[in-house]
This record gives structure tokens, C-alpha cells and sequence, in this order.
């Protein structure tokens, strides 16, 4: 595991999160597809976590890279990401779908940023996914 502690927004180490990203596209099981991508998150405490994604014949049952990601960050201790870089194997960004956009919510919140690539500035998962439904909604509407 890479650790690389942060202090603030500008000392992401975005090139890094590219070139693990674009290296996990090599790990992916994509043989339906043929489209390859890899994630790489950066948490609040300086690790990298990493995902691929997995493919199944039963084509909905498909794990995205964001997923492995996910689960990578659960499995190394959890915490916080603070940014996002996800890409296919041509190298070039891939903007997470929808259910990964949710995913990534849960870990990371409205300000967690989500690489567009080195020319265009990160994007804050509240801008993609504007009006989120997360953890503190479930107490504040629950019944009971
Ligand atoms: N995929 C991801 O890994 N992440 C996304 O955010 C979008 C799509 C994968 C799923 C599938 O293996 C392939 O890309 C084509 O949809």
C-alpha cells in the first residue's frame, strides 16, 4: 500500500492516481465488453486504494471498477476519499455511472473530486451527483 499523507485539496497526487488507475485496467475481467477500467482513490489519511472491474455472463451481475474500489478501501481499513481518478485502458478519463456515483458518495460525500484528466480541473462528486441520498438521510426519515 502507497502512503502518501495530505494537508490539503492541492497536494493530491493526481498523476499517481492516473498511472495506478490506468495499471488496474490491467488486472480488469472484461471479456463480454472488452472495455477495461481501473480506479484509484486517494483517502484522507494519504493511502491509495485500487479497483478493476469485473465482468460476469450473467451481464448485470457486472462489478465496475468504483466497486472494487469500494471494497478495496473497506478491506484496507475504510476512512475517507478525498479524490478519485478512474480510467479505461485507452488511458483517457472515464466519468463513473450513476450506481458508482452512489457508491462513491457513501465514502467520500459531496466534496470527494473526481479526476478529469491532467487538462481540465477535478469535478466534486456534488456536481455529479447533485441532491445525493446518503447516511444522514436514513435518520432524519426513518419511522421509527
Ligand atoms: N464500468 C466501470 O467499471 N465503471 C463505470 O463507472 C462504468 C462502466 C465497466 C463495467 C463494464 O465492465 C464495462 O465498464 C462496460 O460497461
Amino acid at each position: 500500500m502507497y502512503c502518501w499523507p495530505v494537508s490539503g485539496l492541492g497536494e493530491i497526487p493526481w498523476e499517481l492516481l492516473r498511472s495506478t488507475a490506468r495499471t488496474a485496467t490491467t488486472k480488469s475481467y472484461a471479456p463480454y465488453s472488452r472495455v477495461t477500467v481501473g480506479a484509484a482513490g486517494y483517502t484522507s489519511d494519504g493511502r491509495v486504494v485500487v479497483g478493476s472491474n469485473v465482468e460476469n455472463a450473467s451481464y448485470g451481475l457486472t462489478l465496475c471498477a468504483e466497486c472494487s474500489l469500494v471494497s478495496d478501501l473497506a478491506r484496507e481499513g475504510g476512512g475517507r476519499l478525498a479524490a478519485v481518478a478512474v480510467v479505461a485502458g485507452d488511458g483517457a478519463p472515464l466519468a463513473p455511472c450513476g450506481r458508482c456515483r452512489q457508491l462513491l458518495y457513501e465514502h467520500g460525500g459531496a466534496d470527494l473530486l473526481i479526476d478529469d484528466g491532467a487538462d481540465r480541473p477535478a469535478r466534486r462528486l456534488g456536481e455529479l451527483l447533485p441532491e445525493a441520498f446518503g447516511p444522514n438521510d436514513l435518520g432524519t426519515r426513518s419511522n421509527s
